[in-house]
């Protein structure tokens, strides 16, 4: 097993703090999505959801939104952040064994630094989970980062033509590609990307 699999490496990098991918609220990106009604709310997933800046977001904004996330300090963040006027609702669960009952059942998956966060071998199993969450016409929408090409990791270096290849592969639509103008500064330019993807209803089979 690779250690990024274990939540106990999760837990130790919550507990030294060491949590520098956190950006202390939402991407500015999800925020301009949202606020420009780019997409109409629904029922939104987060896997790796962190602390949940990004899953509050968009619950403020009138979507019902499941985070989920495997280390105990992530959740109880999300415990303590949450609100009871939108308040998001918590699954500490592994992405890779959700329960069958959520199959199928979301518009929207949201992907920021989870794909990175896991190792690059279960990459096709992650767009299997991604395809199984959603409703046919649903929506996988991705910040992409770190785009380059390293080895090690996490975060895992993330290539898209293998985004591309993984959800084409799946059956879905590439609607928007996006390199954000207002991604933070450090990851703006080639390292970040917002793709945006519609699961089309021919493939129906996971
Ligand atoms: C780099 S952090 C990103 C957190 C959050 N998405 C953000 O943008 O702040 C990756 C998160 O994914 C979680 N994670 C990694 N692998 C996971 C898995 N297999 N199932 C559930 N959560 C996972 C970790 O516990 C961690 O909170």
């Amino acid at each position: 097993m690779n250690r990024t699999e274990n939540p106990e490496f999760w837990r130790s990098i919550y507990q030294a703090g060491k949590t520098g991918w956190d950006l202390g609220a939402p991407s500015p990106v999800f925020e301009r999505l949202v606020q420009h009604r780019q997409i109409p709310p629904g029922k939104m997933i987060v896997p790796g959801a962190g602390r949940g800046h990004n899953a509050r977001l968009f619950a403020a904004h009138g979507f019902e939104v499941t985070a989920v996330d495997f280390a105990p300090e992530a959740l109880a963040e999300m415990r303590r952040l949450n609100t009871p006027e939108h308040p998001i609702i918590l699954l500490e669960a592994d992405i890779f064994g959700l329960p069958p009952h959520l199959s199928h059942t979301f518009h929207y998956v949201l992907e920021y630094l989870c794909y990175c966060a896991i190792p690059p071998s279960r990459r096709e199993e992650y767009a299997d989970v991604v395809t199984r969450l959603l409703k046919p016409n649903g929506f996988y929408i991705a910040l992409a980062f770190p785009i380059g090409e390293y080895s090690g990791g996490p975060p895992y270096a993330v290539s898209i033509p293998e985004i591309i290849e993984l959800f084409t592969a799946r059956g879905f639509d590439l609607v928007l590609q996006e390199c954000p103008p207002d991604s933070p500064a450090p990851r703006r330019g080639r390292e970040e990307l917002l793709v945006l993807w519609k699961r089309t209803p021919r493939h129906t089979s996971f």
